[in-house]
């Protein structure tokens, strides 16, 4: 049985930080674990030019503790308004690694993202010119679609027609929950990629409603079935490389998450690899975590492999029941649960 087990440092390319005094307790997770991290932009007002990306990534490099050296790659936010020179300057910018679209309406802050995604076609082909690639929230918002089918039909009505359209375009499939996201990533060539969280590697639906409604476990796009968690855990564990790690780590107070209208989001920066590396102990693939957490997404992004590395070993912890979110409290996923694996110091 591995006890320990050495990696390249990974990098995590799907993380929520937020913005304002409650970097200081958020960043410190992630900066202890990841090189780099892919931010989203789906801050209030969002991250929509070079100006704003820059000045954030700054805000986040003031929480970084001392003995750690972490660099945001940061992101920018897909709106109706934004012009093919907001997209040559971020691809100049050395600071601006890809462009997210949030439907309008799909999940937490996207009520500036885009209704109609074939109207901006023209600025994703400046992306595809500029091989900036473009971040996909795959779920469709018509209320008219179930809930838990939101990303299946988004593929037939708009990833597989941007896809065709736009052939040059690199695309990341973001947090894939589905057997059907899975079998489009397989059946698409090199320029499709997929992030895979823990939460839909660990869990199926059945943990939103364990024991009583259960709004630490309600995430977008929200838990599927038991079938789907398994493809995706086959599908991170497989060892191809157009799967690689993305947390969608999603801080949100307490107060925000235990409410009658309780907003989406997990969090997990607390524990993230140590969360992955349950999943691939349990799978029997702890040889594939490695490639998965530390080499698929810089090699899809074309950015340089990481050189050091981090050490974990088997050796049960408690996560805490509570951490600090600012003036508020914060659930962590797996609040108070024990884990098997920690992250060595
Ligand atoms: C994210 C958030 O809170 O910003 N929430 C979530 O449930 N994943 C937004 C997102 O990535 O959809
Ligand atoms: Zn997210």
């Amino acid at each position: 049985m591995t006890n320990t087990l050495t990696i390249t440092r990974p990098d995590d390319w799907h993380l929520h930080l937020r913005d304002g005094h409650v970097l200081a307790d958020i960043v410190p997770h992630t900066a202890r674990r990841f090189a780099r991290a892919i931010v989203m932009p789906n801050l209030k007002p969002p991250v929509v030019n070079v100006d704003q990306a820059v000045a954030y990534r700054q805000r986040i490099l003031a929480a970084v503790p001392d003995n750690c050296s972490f660099d945001p790659l940061m992101t920018l936010y897909l709106t109706g308004q934004t012009r093919a020179s907001d997209i040559r300057q971020a691809s100049a910018s050395g600071v601006v690694q890809a462009v997210k679209y949030y439907p309008a309406g799909a999940t937490t802050n996207s009520d500036a993202g885009v209704k109609d995604l074939t109207r901006v076609y023209p600025v994703l082909e400046v992306m595809a010119e500029e091989n900036l690639p473009l971040l996909v929230h795959g779920e469709v918002v018509d209320p008219q679609v179930d809930v838990f089918d939101r990303e299946a039909v988004f593929i037939d009505r708009v990833l597989l027609p941007l896809l065709q359209t736009i052939p040059a375009l690199k695309v990341v499939f973001e947090h894939i929950t589905t057997v059907e996201a899975v079998a489009l990533v397989k059946d698409t060539p090199d320029r499709l990629g997929a992030t895979i969280t823990p939460q839909h590697l660990l869990m199926n639906r059945n943990a939103l409603f364990q024991g009583g409604i259960s709004p630490h476990h309600y995430c977008l796009p929200v838990l599927k079935r038991e079938a789907h968690r398994q493809a995706l855990v086959e599908a991170a564990t497989s060892g191809d490389p157009r799967f690689f790690l993305g947390t969608d780590s999603a801080p949100h107070a307490k107060s925000a998450k235990e409410s009658s209208c309780g907003c989406a989001g997990m969090y997990s920066a607390h524990a993230a690899i140590e969360f992955y590396a349950q999943v691939f102990d349990d799978a029997g693939a702890l040889d594939k975590l490695e490639a998965f957490a530390s080499f698929h997404g810089a090699d899809f992004y074309g950015l340089p492999r990481n050189r050091d590395s981090i050490t974990l070993e088997r050796s049960p912890w408690q996560v805490p029941q509570m951490l600090r979110f600012g003036n508020e409290e914060l659930v962590p996923l797996g609040a108070g649960e024990m884990l098997p694996w920690k992250l060595s110091d």
